[in-house]
């Protein structure tokens, strides 16, 4: 298994990621505390697919106080939205409503530009607005949520990453991200300005303000530095809420838009949805006597996660799939049938929410 904020490979073993990222697990009485204040539980949150956290802990203790956080998250825009990246996004449009907070959403053109290959710093810089019109669609505060890219906002961003740069030596950044002297400089610098949000709301209202930041496990090393670094400069450490990855298509590893086959794009045609689900790793059985004799295995099967994930918030009817599924009375076929037009139903209602955003861009977003 490898974890990186670039790269995720293998069978992933989230309680191992755990204890080797140090992070501690979202138990049971910590979200009952959260019940307790907000009324309810996010299914992502139920289902334990947010599964571990960094000082949620003090968050809840704070609020409690009477001092309120604000949310930040954020896309590295190397192409378009999948699924995978809606998990964070819709968890922080829950706790924007449940918490009536802010949102500062980073978008890293400058990231996706040194990071790749191919990527042109003008591309990156223009996939960063088509991925916001994927957050505005999701339904966030227009009067409550900030988006920004690092070039177009780089006149705040820049003095404050600075800061945090003069505090991270090349050997940390190392040794956290394994960079090689092949490395460019720019890279190394990067984290610094990953940093800035979870602090950019104090320095802008002239006080510390505690900072929830939603995120998929991967992007967490960034936020050990920084929660290293930022009580240096005199600002809480951020807290954090892990979630584990949405599979992608095939046999292992996470939705990752490298392996556009098994990613589902939030502007893919209906078309397109049904061709990459029928063609999907599924844990069913060679044939179809062998499935209704010996039964499917869920637990392996990225299809039936869709439904656990994002596409059946009935609890009972998500446990329904999966008995019916390892006792062989439901198909691969019935359950990518059924899966292709909730996907595209989803897809539809977002499709035209993205294209009605384009209209209310100038509304969220911040620029120098
Ligand atoms: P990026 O663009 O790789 O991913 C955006 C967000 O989506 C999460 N994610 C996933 N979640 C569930 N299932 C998946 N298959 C999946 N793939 C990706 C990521 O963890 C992330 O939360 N450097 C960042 C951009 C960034 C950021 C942030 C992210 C800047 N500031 C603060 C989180 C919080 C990036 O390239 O994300």
């Amino acid at each position: 298994m490898k974890v990186t904020p670039w790269e995720v490979e293998g069978k992933i073993n989230y309680d191992r990621l755990i204890k080797e990222f140090g992070t501690k697990p979202l138990t049971e009485k910590l979200l009952k505390r959260l019940e307790d204040i907000v009324g309810e539980l996010h299914p992502l949150l139920k289902r334990g697919i947010f599964f571990s956290h960094r000082d949620f802990d003090w968050i809840l203790d704070e609020y409690k106080k009477g001092n309120r956080f604000y949310l930040y998250t954020g896309r590295g825009p190397s192409g378009h939205t999948h699924l995978g990246h809606l998990i964070p996004w819709i968890l922080t449009k829950w706790l924007q409503d449940k918490f009536d907070a802010e949102l500062w959403f980073q978008l890293t053109d400058d990231e996706k530009f040194l990071f790749s290959q191919k990527l042109e710093l003008e591309e990156a810089n223009k996939y960063a607005y088509e991925n916001a019109l994927d957050v505005i669609a999701l339904g966030f505060d227009p009067d409550k949520t900030f988006i920004f890219t690092d070039i177009d906002y780089a006149g705040e961003l820049y003095p404050q990453a600075v800061k945090v740069a003069k505090k991270i030596t090349f050997s940390t950044a190392k040794a956290v991200f394994g960079f090689k002297n092949e490395s460019n400089v720019g890279q190394i610098f990067y984290t610094s300005m990953q940093a800035v949000p979870a602090f950019l709301p104090s320095v802008k209202k002239g006080k510390n303000i505690p900072c929830l930041i939603p995120l998929a496990i991967d992007q967490d090393p960034h936020f050990r530095v920084a929660r290293d670094v930022l009580p240096k400069l005199g600002y809480y450490k951020p807290a954090i809420l892990h979630s584990k990855f949405l599979p992608g298509l095939g046999e292992e590893g996470k939705m990752s838009a490298s392996q556009p086959q098994t990613c589902i794009f939030t502007t893919d045609k209906p078309d397109e949805v049904k061709k990459k689900i029928w063609n999907a790793f599924t844990g069913g059985g060679g044939s179809l006597k062998e499935q209704r004799e010996k039964g499917g295995k869920p637990d392996i099967c990225p299809i039936y996660q869709y439904y656990y994930y994002l596409f059946e918030e009935d609890d009972e009817k998500v446990k329904e799939i999966y008995t019916s599924c390892k006792s062989g009375a439901r198909t691969c076929g019935e359950c990518k049938k059924e899966l292709i037009k909730r996907i595209n139903s989803f897809l539809e209602k977002h499709q035209e929410k993205r294209e009605k955003a384009r209209k209310h861009l100038g509304e969220f977003v911040l620029k120098d």
